[in-house]
């Protein structure tokens, strides 16, 4: 394991094996690491000759001040953590390496659409803060292929839109949610949940999957009104509950075998606020 904290340094070091003609994959982080990140560096380095996974908590995509503050940093577990895989690239920069100019959420791409439902609805500039930092990781890193977390599906399809309006060499590679044993989507923020809301916090997955189960009989808005009157039942506050095409996210009003549809929820549980969706193909 190797351990960057300039850009410099660790773009001199790309670029010897880049022309020794070594194949990288690339994993952005914000730390805390747990299972599902782990699976994506694990990917990356069975499909690569070289991984390099970046920790840095991105302060520009952080709609709240106090979400920043209480991200939870433990950059000493996510060493060992990555120790375990063997040979991997680390860069740990500083905000000044990130954001020589200061930081900036301007935004960088027109995301349509993309930048106002769901997450961007509720988390104003957010998603251009993600394009930021991602456009200037992968001009960094410049890897072949780029690996991110179904967990994060909105993410996925904006940072597919990056690549297709200005990096169309990078290969995006999306994996599957991991959770824990009780279906909840694992997040760094979990550790945040008090015992209450943990121990309810699997009526996330479980509302998804039920939902989804629905969706042949039922109408869309009455499927989505109960699963919003579950969630708020059991004492969580929900966002949005929503059922979209799985391309555009744009909200479907009824069931149509034309495209595969993705049903994603964002809710309160106390002060922590968790995400979850699920995907459902055209034949289903
Ligand atoms: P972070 O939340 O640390 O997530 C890093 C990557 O891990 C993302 O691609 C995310 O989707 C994936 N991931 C997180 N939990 C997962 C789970 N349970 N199963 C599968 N994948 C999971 O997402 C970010 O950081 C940032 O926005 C970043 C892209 C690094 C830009 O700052």
């Amino acid at each position: 394991m190797l351990l960057f904290k300039k850009t410099k340094d660790l773009q001199d070091y790309l670029a010897k094996a880049k022309k020794q003609g070594q194949r990288m994959g690339f994993v952005p982080t914000m730390g805390a690491l747990h299972e599902g990140h782990m699976e994506l560096i694990r990917r990356s380095a069975a499909e690569n000759d070289l991984t390099i996974c970046s920790i840095y908590v991105n302060p520009t995509q952080f709609n709240e001040l106090s979400d920043l503050e209480k991200y939870p940093r433990t950059p000493e577990k996510d060493l060992l953590l990555l120790r375990e895989v063997g040979s991997l690239i680390i860069f740990f920069p500083s905000d000044k390496e990130i954001y020589p100019d200061g930081p900036s959420n301007a935004p960088l791409i027109d995301l349509g659409h993309l930048n106002e439902v769901q997450e961007a609805a509720f988390r104003p500039g957010h998603f251009d803060g993600v394009v930021q930092v991602v456009h200037r990781l992968l001009s960094i890193v410049q890897p072949d292929r780029l690996y991110m977390g179904q967990k994060d599906y909105q993410q996925v399809l904006v940072i597919r839109e990056l690549i297709r309006q200005k990096l169309p060499d990078t290969t995006l590679v999306m994996c599957p949610i991991v959770r824990e044993a009780d279906g909840l989507a694992m997040s760094s923020r979990n550790v945040r949940l008090d015992t209450g809301f943990r121990q309810k916090a699997p009526l996330i997955a479980a509302t998804l999957e039920t939902a989804a189960a629905q969706l042949p009989e039922k109408a869309i808005a009455e499927i989505k009104q109960e699963a919003i009157d579950k969630l708020n039942e059991a004492g969580f506050k929900t966002e949005y509950f929503e059922i979209s095409n799985a391309d555009t996210l744009l909200s479907v009003g009824q069931l149509s075998r034309e495209a595969d549809l993705v049903l994603s929820t964002a809710v309160w549980a106390g002060e922590v606020r968790l995400i979850d969706n699920l995907l459902v193909p055209i034949n289903f």
